[in-house]
């Protein structure tokens, strides 16, 4: 047996962090500005901004996720692949609230246990990328990278990276993350109506009667309560909590973003939990050395080509303190890999103590392409990574406290399979993603259902 011994850094005496240490590492997934003293003096707009969020939420964040890694509490985490600024619409926001409401409806009656959720949105507008040019016409073109850097237009003038989008990123972000606090606090979560939350879908599709069925029994379980008085009940079922979280990506964004409390500590007040994407996951980079430094929850996506001796030397640089809630593990193996390659990194994560939240993104290593050259998911592969890694959890004693999805409330076309029967020629209909693939609402209630029968 081969053995590793790792000499890990010791984080006290790393170099000093603070909200620009990043940039004395290696970096990559950045563009290239043009003007890098109007990048720099959009970053100073930045940090004359309000924050989006505050630290007592981000707080409550990381003690209700410690409590998911004690199995808890369920974490719900989904989102669009690529917000764009033109989604910051009240349709749009509102669809996505709807979905999320209604899978975790699903979610808490099913395993009894309040389900987390957090949304992949006000704030998730960069995207990595695999190439940076795109080779589809004469001459290559700027990749896209999401509407924090550039535009989608295939144009070379368009596809120039702009630093005013990280203001106007800002200002998009306050407006959805604004809505959605007052849909809210105005009662549009309330348990007593969840009604308000039916999209379309809910009325014809498949999973239509077992919906109502939840529905009818947690009424009942309400109209219970309140008969016989529980204190406090019809209040706090009026209200729900909701989380927000991108892709720590682009680290100028998250580095104007970035407030120092009373006490020294640093927060990234832009959003209440971010992750580290699996492309930027280098122990030496310049993602991790940011995220060293914020007391915010944080994610690592986990895939087939991590090396084992890089997470936990991540997990070291992150989650010094070994504590509870700081760090989630989101793994995406893919179908065909999470049999090989979850059991041995869970072996290897136990080992190092490390308290981490398992999560599971069952979208992001299941990407195929269409004969036509779309991208697409299949329902039946992300139904199986998921069902695997709660069998491969079950096995070796572990916990998948949490789920990480794609999707939208709209009715796009853009994963196949599910009750709905799309298939490959339906993609055309509806594809609107900027980026990866996302189940639509039905195809992501339907997720719930098939979740919640593994929970049971
Ligand atoms: C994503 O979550 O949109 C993403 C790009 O995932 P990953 O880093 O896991 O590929
Ligand atoms: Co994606």
């Amino acid at each position: 047996m081969i053995q590793i011994h790792i000499q890990h850094s010791d984080p006290s005496v790393l170099p000093e962090w603070h909200p620009g240490s990043w940039r004395t590492r290696p970096i990559v997934q950045q563009p290239e500005y043009e003007d890098p003293a109007l990048l720099e003096h959009c970053v100073d707009i930045l940090r004359s901004k309000p924050p989006l969020v505050a630290r007592g939420e981000v707080d409550r964040l990381r003690t209700i996720l410690a409590e998911a890694v004690q199995g808890r509490r369920f974490v719900l985490h989904g989102g669009d692949c690529a917000e764009r600024f033109s989604d910051c619409t009240s349709a749009a926001l509102t669809a996505k609230l709807q979905v999320l409401l209604q899978m975790s409806l699903v979610l808490t009656y099913a395993t009894r246990k309040p389900v987390i959720r957090i949304g992949r949105l006000a704030g998730q507008y960069a995207k990595p990328r695999s190439e940076p040019f795109e080779r589809s016409g004469e001459i290559p073109l700027p990749v896209y990278r999401g509407d924090l850097v550039n535009s989608r237009e295939p144009k070379p003038e368009a596809r120039r990276a702009d630093p005013r989008r990280i203001v106007e990123g800002y200002h998009h972000a306050a407006a959805s993350l604004n809505f959605i606090r007052a849909l809210i606090e105005g009662g549009f979560a309330d348990l007593h109506h969840p009604e308000q939350w039916n999209l379309d879908f809910v009325k014809n599709g498949a999973y239509s009667q077992s919906y109502r069925g939840v529905v009818d029994a947690i009424t009942d379980a309400i109209a219970f309560m309140e008969t016989v008085g529980v204190a406090d009940a019809a209040e706090q079922l009026k209200r729900i909590e909701f989380y927000t979280s991108h892709e720590a990506l682009l680290l100028p964004y998250e580095e104007g973003l970035t407030r120092r409390t009373g006490q020294g500590e640093f927060y990234n007040l832009g959003a209440h939990f971010l992750w580290l994407g699996y492309r930027t996951c280098v122990p030496e980079g310049a993602h991790v050395e940011y995220l060293r430094g914020i007391r915010n929850p944080v994610g690592i996506k986990v895939g087939p080509g991590t090396k084992q001796e890089d997470l936990l030397e991540i997990l070291h640089r992150l989650d010094p303190r070994r504590e509870p809630g700081q760090v989630t593990l989101i793994t995406r193996f893919g179908a065909l890999n999470v049999e090989s390659c979850l059991p041995p990194l869970i072996q290897t994560i136990t080992k190092s103590g490390h308290p981490v939240l398992w999560s599971c993104d069952p979208m992001h290593a299941n990407l195929e392409y269409t004969r036509e050259g779309r991208k697409t998911r299949r329902l039946d592969a992300i139904f199986s990574e998921l069902e695997q890694t709660f069998g491969l959890h079950n096995r070796m004693g572990t916990c998948l406290g949490g789920v990480h999805f794609e999707l939208t409330g709209e009715a796009v076309t853009e994963c196949v399979g599910g009750s709905g029967g799309l298939t490959e020629s339906d993609l055309s209909q509806c594809y609107e993603t900027a980026c990866d693939p996302r189940l639509n609402g039905a195809q992501a209630l339907e997720m719930a259902f098939l979740i919640a029968d593994l929970l049971r």
